[in-house]
């Protein structure tokens, strides 16, 4: 399964305050705060660890059909490596996340070994959706394959295994 998320940095920066009080309070777990801290870029931190909870949360909506989203249960580590953990009830989702200076993009899949798989697709590909969550028709298989799309600001990334 997959599930990705991609932030855009200069709207970020627009709309959202993340200094504002509460905020990371609500959002990131104290280890995940303290990586905010310490980060030379603590923006970049904040959006870089927000990015890998929403695209592993995208996993788990589809896994479970809940729709409860409760930021600071899913739980970031392995932060420094290329490979990343999210741990969300018991489920375990990798991440690998893209940085440059306009956006920040989250891959998540429940099997590291299908990073070596990602498709990225495009604009003209025909969506089907169900209850809000995207697939596409396979021919070849004739079955509908699970797609991840993510928007945000001037980016937009759509991602299937
Ligand atoms: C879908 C959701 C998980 C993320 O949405 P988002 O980050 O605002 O927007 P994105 O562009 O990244 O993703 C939207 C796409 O996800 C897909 N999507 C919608 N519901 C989905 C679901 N339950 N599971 C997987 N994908 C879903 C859709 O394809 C949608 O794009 P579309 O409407 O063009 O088809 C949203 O339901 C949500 O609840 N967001 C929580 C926001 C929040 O408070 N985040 C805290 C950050 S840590």
């Amino acid at each position: 399964m997959i599930g990705n998320d991609i932030v855009d940095l200069a709207l970020a920066r627009k709309e959202s305050n993340w200094q504002r009080k509460g905020f990371l309070d609500k959002i990131f777990t104290k280890e995940e705060q303290l990586l905010i801290f310490k980060s030379s870029n603590s923006e970049d931190m904040v959006w870089n660890l927000w990015s890998r909870k929403e695209a592993a949360y995208k996993i788990y909506n589809r896994q479970t059909q809940i729709r409860v989203y409760n930021p600071i249960q899913l739980v970031c580590s392995n932060t420094h490596l290329s490979i990343g953990k999210v741990i969300y009830n018991k489920h375990t989702y990798f991440v690998k996340t893209e940085i440059s200076d306009d956006y920040i993009h989250t891959i998540a899949v429940t099997k590291s070994e299908d990073f070596n798989k990602i498709i990225v697709i495009d604009n003209g590909i025909k969506v089907e959706k169900h209850n809000g969550i995207p697939s596409v028709y396979d021919e070849k298989s004739q079955n509908l394959k699970p797609i991840s799309i993510s928007h945000h600001g001037r980016f937009e990334m759509k991602v299937m295994i």
